[in-house]
């Protein structure tokens, strides 16, 4: 089934502080389903990934609108801009309504992520790609339906805060709403007094989304709230014993694991980059992309975004990988896919001055442009996000192929093999 078999299970788990081992507590949460973008026949997904990208842009333009505000612009990378207006892509998003939920799936899309007194239940995004936390409403939400949403006059422990909370969408939609603190609880980590949203608009760029909301876990610079985000919160009250999280992405078994790492997951060393610090993504230098073993595009930036389900580069350094690849063809110039024969997928891989990260051919391959015509559409693409003319962002298409760790505590991003 479409949904079922891209499903990615989040299992988080934590360390406890004190015991001097790793415990897992076991507590399995849905994840927004990934790898979507490839339909049941096995050809590409172009409009839901045409909505992708134009998400990802929204989210990326806000960050930046953010950053200036938070830090100003010293702290953008170079030919960073906060864009004007974002196209929504000129197809038409249908709804998934058609999609039936098994019982089975019911118990998976239950996400034990909690807020209030009582216990409010919501299925969330992890995103290492922004800051804030944000659910749908309980009251006079346009576009919630279909979502769990959050109810403040039946939490106790709800807590009105001024203002409002606002991301601007191209169609002149918006997600935003009132802005509340409560308790949050993720199997069993609680936040207490932490600042959220509750939307009373929801973009139609969400329908079909079977996340309510989203959980931002980069650096509280980016925070459009302007508030200590969930897992900093988490870490001052103690509730997390190490500053550090780490994530195992993948069809089955996946984790997040919050206040270290789980070495269940993972074999062989860590392998650490600095974090350029002040600037609020997950942002490390000296990045270099592989085609078939050698480096055909280096000296880049890159983000690394569980939030964001593909790979982008600036146009012009993602054509010189596309170059480098026997048969490959620009598809979509709008949004900058890149088309090959399915018979020889490029073998892509990133480096960081170490070991080349290799990202498998079932994790490059987006599918067959239509059926029988050969050609294969890649999952990196070549869409400047405003980010930086030398910025690429890495999604969940790189993150899939190795255990990555975000150390808060080092400024670091890990990453390792995955076991
Ligand atoms: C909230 O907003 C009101 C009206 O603008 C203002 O009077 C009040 O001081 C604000 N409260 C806080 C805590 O900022
Ligand atoms: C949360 O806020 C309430 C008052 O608004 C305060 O009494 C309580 O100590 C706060 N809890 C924490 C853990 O900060
Ligand atoms: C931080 O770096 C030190 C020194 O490289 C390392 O021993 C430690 O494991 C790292 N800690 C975390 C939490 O990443």
């Amino acid at each position: 089934m479409f949904w079922k078999t891209s499903l990615v299970l989040l299992a988080l788990s934590l360390a406890t502080a004190g015991t001097g081992v790793d415990r897992k507590i076991g507590i399995s949460i849905p994840l927004k389903p990934r790898a979507v973008l490839t339909k049941d026949d096995g050809t590409f997904d172009h409009e839901r990934a045409a909505f992708e990208t134009y998400r990802t842009e929204v989210k990326h333009r806000q960050n930046l609108i953010n950053l200036e505000r938070n830090v100003g612009r010293i702290a953008f990378s170079e030919g960073a801009q906060i864009k004007d207006f974002i196209p929504i892509p000129s197809f038409k998003l249908t709804k998934r309504q058609g999609v039936a939920l098994t019982d089975q799936d019911d118990v998976e899309w239950t996400g034990p992520i909690t807020i209030g007194s009582n216990a409010q239940k919501l299925t969330i995004n992890f995103d290492t790609g922004s800051s804030d936390l944000w659910v749908p409403n309980a009251h006079d939400c346009y576009g919630c339906e279909g979502h769990n949403t959050y109810d403040s006059k039946t939490s106790k422990t709800s807590k009105s805060v001024n203002g409002t909370f606002t991301i601007f969408y191209g169609d002149g939609s918006t997600v935003s709403g009132p802005i509340f603190k409560d308790t949050v609880s993720i199997a069993g980590v609680k936040a207490t007094n932490q600042t959220f949203s509750a939307v009373t608009e929801l973009s139609q760029s969400f329908n079909g989304d079977p996340t309510d909301g989203i959980l931002g876990l980069a650096y509280p610079s980016l925070s459009n709230l302007k508030a200590s985000p969930y897992f900093q919160t988490a870490f001052a009250q103690k509730a997390i014993p190490k500053n550090v999280f780490a994530f195992k992405l993948a069809t089955q078994g996946s984790e997040l694991f919050l206040g270290g790492t789980n070495s269940k997951l993972f074999k062989g060393a860590i392998e650490q980059h600095p974090v350029k610090t002040g600037i609020g993504f997950w942002q490390i230098a000296k990045g270099s992309i592989h085609q078939g073993g050698k480096a055909v595009v280096s000296g880049f930036e890159t983000i690394i975004d569980s939030g964001t389900t593909i790979m982008y580069g600036p146009p012009d350094q993602v054509k010189k990988f596309y170059d480098s690849v026997p048969g490959a063809e620009l598809y979509d110039e709008n949004n900058g896919f890149y088309s090959f024969p399915c018979k020889s997928i490029p073998k892509a891989g990133f480096s960081w001055g170490g070991k080349v990260w290799a990202v498998t051919p079932q994790n490059f391959n987006l599918g067959e442009t239509t059926q029988g015509s050969g050609q294969c559409v890649g999952a990196l693409s070549g869409t400047d996000l405003g980010l930086g003319n030398n910025v690429w962002l890495l999604g969940d298409s790189f993150m899939k192929n190795v255990y990555t760790v975000f150390s808060f505590a080092n400024n670091t991003v890990g990453y390792a093999m995955l076991k």
